[in-house]
């Protein structure tokens, strides 16, 4: 990983580097604003290539800030996709988790990146454990509030972000137009990168949780500390730690990821495209 991160001095502006990555990110793609930003996680991959037309696919590692993915299976790049009624869209395939150790500044970093380009809706994708019983592997949710249970947050100093409706009801509202069968849950962020145990999972229920991930919640404070409207999915590719009754594996997360992709890409190309035709967006203001 790199050591030459600009973040990871102490004494750099964390926006004045999402703006400087901003900047980059405009000269390669030719892009000067983009309307809407997603991070695909595990299993979401595909959307990229099906939302609209790739107008540039830039490597993580050349735009400032950012870190190639350690995690195999997800994609290390930032891609810049021109959708079919004119918008375009900041992909990004490079999440840093937490679990890494990097600091929060350098997991937030893709959503401050995306603010900084001009994005007044965040979509934030993961693959998760579910608590639910009858959440089979490869089933998609609305993400509808979530719980930190990291200890840390992306904001510094003091710095009182209001979280009431963080996961906006207007989206997840357009989002269960495209798709009634939509569920929703409260998406519970432990640390990782161990998965949770089962007494974890059975502290995650009874505090309100629904979906357990390692990532997510830190990037969606972010997200509503520069402005913009949070939109979340948590692809469930198992059941949580003691809920599902054989042991948890990468390998398992990775291939529910593989099975639901061609699905769950298509439901969130619709979503994007309904967000563009939604009221809100035609009216010019997202938030
Ligand atoms: N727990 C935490 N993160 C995960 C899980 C899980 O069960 N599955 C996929 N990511």
């Amino acid at each position: 990983m790199s050591t030459d991160n600009p973040l990871n001095d102490p004494a750099a502006d964390p926006f004045e580097v999402a703006r400087a990555a901003a900047d980059v990110i405009a000269s390669k793609s030719g892009i000067e604003r983009h309307d809407i930003a997603l991070t695909l996680g595990s299993g979401w991959g595909k959307a990229a290539d099906i939302i609209g037309e790739t107008v540039s696919e830039i490597p993580a590692s050349e735009v400032p800030g950012f870190s190639a993915s350690a995690v195999p299976g997800h994609s290390g790049t930032v891609r810049s996709i021109a959708l079919p009624d004119g918008r375009h869209a900041l992909v990004i395939g490079a999440r840093t988790h937490y679990y890494e150790g990097h600091g929060v500044r350098r997991v937030v970093h893709s959503v401050r990146t995306a603010a900084a380009t001009g994005a007044a809706v965040m979509i934030l994708t993961n693959g998760a454990g579910g608590i639910k019983e009858h959440w089979t592997p490869g089933t998609p949710v609305l993400i509808s509030d979530h719980i930190n249970l990291t200890a840390d947050s992306p904001l510094e100093g003091a710095t009182f972000v209001d979280l009431t409706d963080l996961y906006s009801a207007r989206l997840r509202a357009v989002a269960r137009g495209v798709d009634p069968s939509l569920d929703e849950g409260v998406y519970t962020q432990f640390r990782g990168p161990h998965y949770e145990t089962p007494a974890e999972v059975q502290m995650a229920k009874t505090i309100g949780g629904h979906i357990v991930g390692m990532s997510t919640a830190l990037e969606a404070i972010a997200a509503r500390q520069a402005g913009m409207e949070v939109l979340g999915f948590s692809l469930i590719t198992n059941l949580a730690a003691g809920i599902q009754k054989t042991p948890l594996s990468h390998a398992e997360v990775l291939e529910a990821g593989r099975e639901a992709e061609p699905r769950i890409a298509d439901l969130l190309a619709r979503v994007v495209a309904a967000i563009g035709s939604s009221p809100e967006a035609a009216e010019g203001s997202a938030l």
